[in-house]
C-alpha cells in the first residue's frame, strides 16, 4: 500500500490545492493532507481552522482515501511516522521550482527512502495562491471559482472579525 503525504500551510485551502489532492488520491492508496507550521509565515487561520476547512472540502469532494492531519517539525520525520513513502507537491510556475527543488533535495538527504513527487498544477490555477486569495478578499474583491464556497464564507467571516478588532 502506498501512502502519500501532501504537506502545506493551506491558509486557506484553494481550488488549486484541491486539484492536486484529488489527483493524488487517484494515484496513491492513501493520502494524508498534512498542515505544517511554516515559521516564515503568519497564518490568517489557526491550524484547527485550516484542518476543519480541509475536512469539509475533502468530504464534499467525497475523497474517501484522504485524511487530514497536522504536524510540527520536519515533514520527512512526519512522513516516516505515518509510514508514507511519498511526499506530493504541486508545482505552479517556474518561481516555485527553485524552492521546491531545494526542499526535495534536502528531504532526500535527510530521508533517502522517501520520494518527492511533483504534480504540475492545472492550467487554470497556475497563478493561484492562498496569499493572493487573502489579498483579493481583504480589498473587497471576489475570488469566486478560486476557493470552495465554504472557504469563501470562512474568509469573509475572518476578515469581518479582523475589521471589527482593528476598528
Ligand atoms: O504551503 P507552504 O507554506 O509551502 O508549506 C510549507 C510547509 C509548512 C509544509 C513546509 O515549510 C514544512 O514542511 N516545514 C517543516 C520543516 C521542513 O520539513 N522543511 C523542509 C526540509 S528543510
Amino acid at each position: 500500500m502506498t501512502i502519500a503525504i501532501c504537506p502545506g500551510s493551506f491558509d486557506p485551502v484553494t481550488n488549486g490545492h484541491l486539484d492536486i489532492i484529488q489527483r493524488a488520491a487517484e494515484i496513491f492508496d492513501q493520502v494524508i493532507v498534512a498542515v505544517g507550521h511554516n515559521p516564515g509565515k503568519t497564518p490568517l487561520f489557526t491550524v484547527e481552522e485550516r484542518m476543519a476547512l480541509l475536512e469539509r472540502v475533502i468530504g464534499e469532494a467525497r475523497l474517501t482515501n484522504v485524511r487530514v492531519d497536522h504536524f510540527h517539525g520536519l515533514q520527512v520525520e512526519y512522513a516516516r511516522a505515518q509510514k508514507a513513502q511519498v511526499i506530493v507537491k504541486g508545482l505552479r510556475a517556474l518561481s516555485d521550482f527553485e524552492y521546491e527543488f531545494q526542499m526535495a533535495l534536502t528531504n532526500k538527504k535527510l530521508a533517502p527512502e522517501i520520494e518527492t513527487v511533483f504534480m504540475m498544477t492545472a492550467n487554470e490555477y497556475s497563478f493561484l495562491s492562498s496569499s493572493m486569495v487573502k489579498e483579493i478578499v481583504l480589498f473587497g474583491g471576489n475570488p469566486d471559482g478560486l476557493v470552495p464556497p465554504v472557504v469563501l464564507t470562512a474568509l469573509h467571516e475572518k476578515m469581518e472579525k479582523r475589521g471589527r478588532i482593528n476598528g
